[in-house]
């Protein structure tokens, strides 16, 4: 047993020395690749985090004013870059040029006097600028920009896909109006290094990384805010050899890694839930598969988790990326069908039977593996590319890919992406999931090693299924709503904008159809609203009716989501 604990840690340390060389080179990969125009990913995130350490979180009045708050501001430094937003009130993001800006800032700052309670004195990186004296009543013209860091309501949107020329520029402007902002992923660093701040307090070294969606360039605005403990820093691993002698720190002993883990995150959860500023609604769930600490930050609107020892997800993040990366129709296809799944309630927020946005997002990779032309490499095609520097095997799985992107030579494949949508909801509507697993690191349909409805291979813990969770009501309403919209797609009138509407009533058409509420009704797919009791034909006459019609009248109506 101990030979065994040697060895993870062994292989622990393959990974984590790589990641301290590369995060000394940050900066000059970082140029480099951005030179070369391939931004290397574990650089970019260095890079992010080393931004959000020199950044604060300030809580506005309501009638500031741009020019005063920056000149008040920047007394204590040099402001690399900043922006507004609100929620709650009017908060902005101030990036310093050095750390020890925050600190000149902080000298400034005093814990408030809070009347009928107590306040605990901790000094974190999320503050309140208040008006004192005169100030309070100048009436200064509000100049403020704020940035959105919430998706535009489904009606509006399909306002702006309707206005579109081709069901391709409908899956483009989709991408673009859902997609995360620059900003809106600093403030989601930002979050992270300000919770990094509390647990520091016992681990000093370590960091919290954000994962999943923040990263891995299928994020939504509104998404969850997903992050890791990460404690590989502090392992110690520069052993001086030759005195015959070493030093190591003693140490309490868990009965298992996942017992430690628990134990830590129970403890980082109080201190959050204690003693973090802005932090609600805190919960351990300790005990699930993956132990977090979920909660709201309100500051910033994220509904955060928390794990710790979860360096896999991270991969599987950067896996994500790659693939979001040698292709720009991966994004729009994967953008389009998480859209169509979440108002056809085939996703939830609420963790449940249904399939999640992660085993989406590998359906949608695998599908464009499985092209006649494949638009995308296997899993293992990127592990063999990989240089003896991309090495990374993590608690025995080997979780290797190849980090500089220029090695990977892709197939010539031009279909559209309205092709590309059809043949999606064609291609999941026939598959035989009874009999077969995907599995993207083959790029090809397995057996299914056990019986759930929905068998996704993890793509790096193999043995794992990521659709574990799916019953089969919810696989036969996908696909179900699969068959529904391929057929709806094939009528050809569905393709194409109507001619002299004005720009204001254009009748749904293309994607934007997709996304009405008739089609699952079509396709007999109960979602959490009633169901209409009308036979499906009449259902898809009357919805090919409204389509073909040209009254104009009718407009986008569709329910928010
Ligand atoms: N993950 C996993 N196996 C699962 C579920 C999740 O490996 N069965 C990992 C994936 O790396 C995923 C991350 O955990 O990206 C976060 O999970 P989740 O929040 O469910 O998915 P996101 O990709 O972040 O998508 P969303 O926008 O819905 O949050
Ligand atoms: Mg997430």
């Amino acid at each position: 047993k101990l030979g065994q604990k040697s060895d993870l840690r062994a292989r622990r340390i393959i990974t984590t020395s790589t990641f301290a060389t590369k995060a000394q080179t940050v900066k000059k990969t970082v140029q480099a690749g951005v030179a070369a125009g391939k931004e290397s990913f574990s650089a970019l995130q260095e890079e992010r985090r080393e931004q959000a350490e020199r950044s604060v979180l300030i809580s506005c009045p309501p009638n500031i004013n741009q020019k005063k708050f920056l000149d008040y501001i920047s007394k204590h430094g040099h402001i690399e870059n900043h922006f507004f937003y609100q929620s709650y009130g009017i908060y902005a993001v101030v990036e310093f040029s050095t750390k020890e800006c925050i600190s000149a800032l902080k000298a400034n700052c005093t814990i408030p006097n809070v009347q009928h309670e107590a306040a605990v004195p901790f000094k974190s990186r999320l503050l309140s600028l208040k008006w004192t004296g005169q100030g309070s009543q100048s009436n200064a013209s509000n100049t403020l920009k704020f940035q959105k860091h919430l998706p535009i309501p489904i009606n509006e949107l399909t306002q702006h896909l309707c206005k579109q020329e081709s069901i391709d520029q409908q899956l483009q402007c989709l991408t673009d109006l859902y997609q995360l902002t620059d900003e809106n992923i600093s403030l989601r660093f930002l979050v992270c290094s300000l919770l990094r701040d509390i647990a520091a307090a016992y681990f000093p070294e370590c960091i919290i990384r954000p994962f999943g969606s923040t990263i891995n360039s299928f994020g939504k605005l509104g998404c969850d805010l997903d992050m890791f403990l990460d404690l590989d820093g502090i392992s110690g691993l520069n052993q001086r050899k030759g005195s015959g002698l070493s030093l190591e720190y003693q140490v309490k002993q868990g009965t298992s890694e996942r017992t430690v883990t628990q134990s830590i995150l129970s403890v980082i959860g109080e201190c959050v839930d204690q003693f973090g500023p802005g932090c609600v609604g805190v919960q351990k769930i300790l005990n699930a598969r993956c132990p977090l600490v979920r909660f709201a930050h309100q500051p910033s609107g994220f509904q955060c988790d928390l794990t710790a020892n979860n360096r896999v997800a991270m991969k599987s993040s950067e896996l994500l990326f790659v693939y979001g990366k040698l292709d720009a129709r991966v994004r729009h296809l994967v953008f389009a069908i998480r859209c169509w799944a979440r108002v056809h309630s085939i996703t939830s927020s609420i963790p449940g039977a249904w399939i999640t946005n992660f085993s989406l997002t590998v359906l949608v990779l695998f599908f464009l593996q499985r092209r006649t032309q494949p638009l995308l490499p296997t899993l293992d095609q990127l592990r063999d590319l990989a240089d003896p520097s991309d090495q990374c095997i993590i608690e025995g799985n080997d979780c290797t890919i190849v980090s500089d992107l220029s090695k990977i030579k892709l197939q010539k494949n031009s279909d559209t992406l309205e092709k590309l949508l059809q043949e999606f909801f064609e291609f999941y509507g026939n598959f035989a999931f009874s009999s077969t697993s995907i599995n993207i690191r083959k790029g090809k349909e397995q057996n299914k090693p056990e019986s759930t409805p929905l068998h996704i291979q993890n793509p790096f813990e193999t043995g794992l299924n990521v659709s574990k969770n799916v019953n089969s009501t919810q696989l036969e309403r996908f696909v179900a709503l699969c068959r529904e919209s391929a057929w709806f797609l094939e009528q050809k009138e569905v393709h194409k904008r109507s001619a002299g509407q004005s720009a204001d009533v254009i009748p749904p058409w293309g994607l934007a159809a997709l996304l009405l509420p008739s089609v699952a009704q079509s396709a007999g797919v109960k979602g959490r609203r009633k169901k209409k009791h009308q036979p499906a034909s009449e259902r898809i006459r009357s919805l090919l009716e409204s389509i073909k019609s040209n009254s104009g009248g009718a407009g986008v109506k569709q329910n928010a989501v």
